[in-house]
């Protein structure tokens, strides 16, 4: 087995995947803290004072001794937040993921799933009973075309990113509620870098849906993630989502800490403001349109894509190359995130410095 291992891993080598540990350092451009509440001082007093409070674990799965009133609260709040009927709070968004994806579809069914999708959508996918699909990234006529060919015996489902997470755009989610409607589909959201960052009031980009999987580490700046949709839906996944029943609780502390974040979500929306203006400006200085604070900067080749994240990093600037196969192989490349506490003057420094790095 040992050899095995040292193989695979000279097989990573040979193709300038290694991946290494690297704790935060520089001026943050990679991190999905878009809107800066993980070290918020309302987030960190409520959690220290809960941990006070409550102690630190959580000591048994949530239908045993692990259940709080704090979790109860905070998914309350977040249903009314999101404007669904009931919210489930899980302890990671890839398990938010594995939970909705093996407990609706059944064997017979088919998910259709979007080209692009997280590694966490793929999972649970791959975990389910059902037929996987895979359509062309953010397109809704090929949908359409597959929605007419396969219509299945059993449900069928559709499953997208609302923003998606190294290319940043937009699914097209209005097109792909008027095909589930006609075709009698159930669609299924990611809702991961949208909630907290787009809508009127932060609450994301879904409208007419099944179920929403709205992360809590990236925007909200806590972690773990909440499935929102129909009460009974919710019911069920508590009846029945494995990564919710055989999982300790998340350690109580952390539902205060997300109360907190949806407060000051609601309390100091210059926040969302803020973090699409400076997404906008460096799009601009980029030559690219929109406001998605996700901004691709594909380089194509694995090892190129390390040594201009290195020379950036040298330059101050703490970004991270993304390689196959978390995106498509030759489509190696910075994924730039933009958060709401980067003045204009330090982007226009990073353009410089990009621009530096990047020439030929
Ligand atoms: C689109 C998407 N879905 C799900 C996840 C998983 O969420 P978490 O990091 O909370 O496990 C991520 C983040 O890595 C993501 O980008």
């Amino acid at each position: 087995m040992a050899e095995r291992i040292a193989e695979r891993l000279a097989a990573i080598d040979a193709d300038g995947l290694r991946r290494t540990l690297r704790p935060p350092s520089g001026i943050d451009l990679c991190s999905n803290d878009y809107l800066g509440l993980a070290a918020h001082p309302l987030l960190k007093r409520r959690m220290a004072d809960a941990v006070i409070a409550e102690g630190v674990g959580s000591t048994g799965s949530r239908l045993l001794r692990g259940e709080r009133t704090g979790f109860a609260r905070v998914e309350e709040q977040f249903a009314r937040f999101k404007g669904t009927e009931r919210s489930l709070y899980f302890s990671s968004g890839y398990l938010a993921n594995l939970a909705v994806l093996t407990a609706f579809p059944e064997a017979g069914d088919v998910i259709f799933s979007d080209q692009r999708n997280h590694a966490s959508l793929i999972d649970g996918i791959r975990l389910s009973r059902a037929r996987r699909v895979v359509f062309p990234h953010n397109d809704p006529w090929a949908l359409a075309q597959l929605l007419k060919e396969d219509a299945g015996a059993g449900q069928r489902f559709v499953v997208v990113e609302s923003l998606f997470s190294m290319d940043g755009d937009q699914a097209p989610l209005a097109e792909y509620a008027a095909l589930c409607r006609t075709a009698g589909a159930a669609l299924i959201v990611d809702e991961a870098h949208a909630i907290g960052v787009y809508g009127t009031r932060g609450e994301g980009l879904a409208g007419e849906v099944f179920v929403t999987i709205n992360t809590a580490g990236k925007a909200m700046g806590v972690s773990g993630a909440f499935v929102a949709g129909p009460a009974d839906a919710i019911e069920y996944l508590i009846q029945r989502a494995r990564p919710f029943i055989f999982s300790t609780a998340p350690p109580p502390a952390i539902a205060a800490a997300l109360e907190a974040s949806l407060e000051v979500i609601a309390s100091e929306p210059e926040r969302r403001k803020r973090l699409l203006a400076r997404a906008c400006y460096l799009r601009k200085r980029l030559g690219l349109a929109g406001d998605s604070p996700i901004i691709p900067v594909i380089i194509g080749d694995s090892e190129r894509t390390v040594a201009v994240a290195c020379e950036l990093q040298a330059a101050g600037f703490d970004l991270r190359a993304i390689r196959p196969p978390t995106v498509p192989p030759g489509t190696a490349r910075l994924r730039v995130a933009v958060n709401q506490g980067l003045s204009e003057e330090v982007l226009d420094r990073f353009v410089t410095a990009l621009e530096a790095a990047t020439k030929p």
